[in-house]
């Protein structure tokens, strides 16, 4: 995770973000804070990098990289504005000890990349539409020798997948088929026929941007619907109000990358 200590609204790259709406970067703090807290409070690890002035979108920490196994497939923004983004996360591998892999393709690491180890003997989902190239995903798969599933985001709101699709434990996932193609909505009920199905209503409260242990799920408390439809599915919903992040264009899985070993 990293502190949105220079978060702003600066450009408008996706169309929550508005130039002309103030922003509360000390409630933004704030709120990312409880949402450090709430995973702490869980019994997760967080490891933090240091927030950069003019890297406004920094705190969107999901998008530098996408590891799976320790092997960590590196980041390319599509827009220059972010674009610096990518070395402070390469320098966080560099210094543990995982395998790092820097692109050659346009991607935005866990925004448009999900991980789901017990489907299929373990499957990636891949986005693409808006910014990770489709060449990435054929570059994803040898890097992390997973088959890579491409699916087609068709909807400028939900321009991530990661802002239209989860995984909810090693074997399912929950998302919102109106993101996606008619085609790649297909795709997804083939391959995960028992999903937790969101509407318009619970996306656009970015309720489908969570985190989840397979237990527990953090995610927007604006998603009242979608926890209740997660709760009935047996999980276990942690509301997290992230509404100064929202004006960027983000919520909980936003603001967290996945270190898998
Ligand atoms: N303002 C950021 C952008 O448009 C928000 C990124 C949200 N991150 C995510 N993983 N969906 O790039």
């Amino acid at each position: 995770m990293c502190s949105p200590e220079h978060f702003a609204v600066e450009y408008a790259i996706n169309p929550w973000m508005d130039v002309t709406t103030p922003v509360d970067r000390e409630l933004a703090v704030k709120q990312w804070d409880r949402l450090r807290e709430t995973l702490v409070g869980l019994g997760h690890q967080v490891h933090l990098l240091t927030p950069e002035p003019g890297l406004p979108d920094m705190v969107y920490a999901a998008n530098g990289a996408f590891v799976v196994d320790g092997s960590v497939y590196g980041a390319r923004f599509k827009h220059e504005q972010r674009a610096g983004e990518a070395a402070a996360h390469h320098a966080f591998y560099a210094e543990q000890s995982w395998r790092f892999v820097a692109p050659s393709e346009t991607n935005e690491g866990e925004g448009d990349f999900a991980y789901v180890p017990e489907a299929h003997g373990g499957l990636i989902l891949a986005g693409h539409g808006f910014r990770t190239e489709i060449a990435a995903h054929a570059e994803a798969q040898e890097v992390l020798g997973r088959p890579v599933v491409s699916l087609r985001l068709i909807d400028p709101r939900f321009y991530h997948l990661d802002v239209a699709l989860a995984a909810l434990d090693d074997a399912n996932v929950v998302y919102f088929p109106g993101a996606f193609s008619a085609a790649s909505q297909r795709v997804l009920t083939q391959l995960f026929p028992d999903a937790v199905i969101a509407d318009d209503e619970d996306a656009m409260a970015f309720g489908l941007n969570l985190v989840s242990d397979g237990a527990n799920v953090v995610l927007n408390s604006e998603a009242t619907r979608l926890a209740g439809k997660l709760k009935a599915a047996g999980y276990n919903p942690v509301p997290v109000e992230l509404a100064e992040l929202k004006k960027g264009g983000g919520s909980v899985k936003c603001c967290i990358a996945e270190l898998r070993h």
